[in-house]
């Protein structure tokens, strides 16, 4: 068994699929955006705020942080530094989520929003060793009118960029059903599908996220295991969960630590798992890390974290040919990396 370092973690090449570009922002980013745009925040230092008692209250903070963002510059550092801050945890592809719904409340037009966002990623693209594509996160509280609002817009942009649809924010309370004609017109948009479920509602939220929504893959999924019929419906048709086990432990707080996350069990039962850092910024915690948390608590060997690295490739959006050079390029890395380390080839 071959244990790799965090160092070698941190190196390896990742693909992220559940990664929040409000979430990713750095407290310091978030600190001065807040003061040219003249926003009291109830802290001087926003890293003060990131402790987190459950889901609904670690929302409640996320208001407070998106605030601060109110110009289609400040989508654009945030989304730029979030691509900096993935790279330098490995990740060379990521479909990274935004969630307009925070500051449409406030008055800020999704327009400004999507046009500090997309050419931050773009800038970022063009600049650092990353791929980022993006995808519009659907407030649920804000209810089905508003999805179907946002679907709209999202069937007119940059399809490039935009990849597609998911509903993220508070789960308990939420009528999931509610927003099936707002999933149905992404899918008759070509939109991809997925949503936050499961992560600290129930199992039947998953089940309906596949079953009504139509989604190709769930954010979370933590309860997942509280439904065998469903799991094994879930492994036989291939429909990936985008786990963020950290996150689970310090945001959603259902589980007290990663070595007590069902994802080992998940991934035994034969469900696509995929490792995720949801909020890395306001977590404190990138995906190296969390990477380094998985091994640690379930004492994967190289070989498996490199394979939950592939996993994610082959659960991303990109196209066919994209994710095959992405494969190549990985198997490539990996191999340079056990060389530097002294280990044998992957074979
Ligand atoms: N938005 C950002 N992070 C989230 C999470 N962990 N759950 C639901 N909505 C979110
Ligand atoms: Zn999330």
């Amino acid at each position: 068994m071959t244990t790799a370092t965090a160092d070698h973690l941190r190196r390896l090449p990742k693909a992220e699929l559940h990664c929040h570009v409000e979430g990713a922002a750095r407290a310091a980013t978030i600190a001065e955006l807040a003061a040219g745009n003249g926003v009291g925040l109830p802290v001087a230092d926003p890293a003060d705020l990131f402790e987190f008692t459950d889901l609904n209250q670690f929302l409640e903070i996320y208001d407070v942080v998106c605030r601060s963002l109110v110009t289609a510059d400040d989508f654009h550092r945030i989304a730029y530094e979030a691509c900096e801050d993935g790279v330098a945890a490995g990740v060379r592809y990521r479909e990274m989520f935004f969630s307009p719904g925070f500051v449409l409340k406030l008055g800020v037009p999704i327009e400004t929003v999507w046009a500090g966002v997309s050419a931050g990623v773009r800038d970022a693209n063009a600049d650092l060793d990353i791929t980022c594509r993006l995808i519009l996160d659907v407030d649920k509280p804000s209810g089905p009118a508003h999805a179907e609002e946002m679907v709209s817009f999202a069937a007119g942009c940059d399809r490039e960029l935009l990849l597609g649809v998911g509903a993220d924010s508070v789960e308990r309370g939420i009528d999931h059903a509610a927003f099936a004609p707002a999933f149905e017109a992404a899918a008759r948009a070509g939109l991809h599908r997925t949503l936050h479920a499961g992560e600290d509602g129930p199992a039947e939220n998953i089940r309906i996220a596949i079953d009504v929504l139509g989604c190709e893959r769930i954010d979370h999924g933590f309860r997942l295991l509280d439904d065998p019929e469903l799991t094994r419906r879930v492994a036989d048709a291939g429909i990936p969960l985008t786990v963020c086990p950290t996150s689970n432990v310090v945001i959603a707080h259902v589980v007290p630590d990663v070595a007590s996350h069902p994802f080992d069990t998940q991934r035994g039962q034969g469900v696509r798992v995929t490792v995720n850092s949801d909020d890395p910024g306001m977590m404190r915690f990138d995906l190296a890390d969390e990477y380094v948390a998985v091994a640690d608590a379930f004492g994967y060997d190289l070989e498996v974290m490199e394979d939950l690295s592939l996993a994610a490739v082959d659960a991303s959006w990109a196209p066919d040919d994209e994710k095959s050079a992405l494969r190549r390029r990985f198997l490539e890395e990996f191999d340079v990396l056990r060389a530097e380390a002294g280990l044998p080839a992957r074979g």
